[in-house]
């Protein structure tokens, strides 16, 4: 079933001038890009985006890092986008993501791990909303 979901390539992986090469992993799947936005994400939005991670040890790390400097932000769609999407970005950490993965190719640590993308279709729709919705 077609599904979407939302893509963010972070700021390390835009510093680093890795966009293209990323997008490239998706369209090669054979996921559409359907709405895409260079953006630098305010603390509030990456707040919302990370509630469920508030209170962890990596937590200010974390906002820290996202509002840092541009990312890419994305709505894909396609078959299964959710899953396959997360199949192409790989484990969490780069120091463990296989080679051939997003997070493998083109990061070494977990605190710039390059990519974010939603975890099931209920964080998707909501993402999307944070997003590329009225709610922003
Ligand atoms: P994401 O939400 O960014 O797609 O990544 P994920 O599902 O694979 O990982 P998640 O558990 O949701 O963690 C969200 C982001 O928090 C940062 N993180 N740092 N230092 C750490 O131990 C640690 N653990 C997580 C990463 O940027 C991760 O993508
Ligand atoms: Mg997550």
């Amino acid at each position: 079933m077609t599904e979407q979901t939302y893509i963010m390539i972070k700021p390390d992986a835009v510093a680093k001038g890795q966009i293209g090469r990323i997008i490239s992993r998706f369209e090669d799947a054979g996921l559409r890009i359907e709405r895409m936005e260079l953006d630098t994400l305010t603390p509030e939005h990456a707040a919302k985006n990370y509630a469920e991670h508030e209170g962890k040890p990596f937590y200010d790390g974390l906002i820290d890092y996202i509002t840092s400097g541009p990312v890419v932000k994305m709505v894909i769609s396609g078959p299964n986008a959710v899953a396959v999407s997360r199949k192409l970005m790989g484990p969490t950490d780069p120091a463990t993501a296989p080679p051939g993965t997003i997070r493998g190719d083109f990061g070494l640590t977990v605190d710039a791990n390059v990519i974010h993308g939603s975890d099931s279709i209920e964080s998707a729709q909501r993402e999307v909303d944070i997003f590329f919705g009225n709610s922003q």
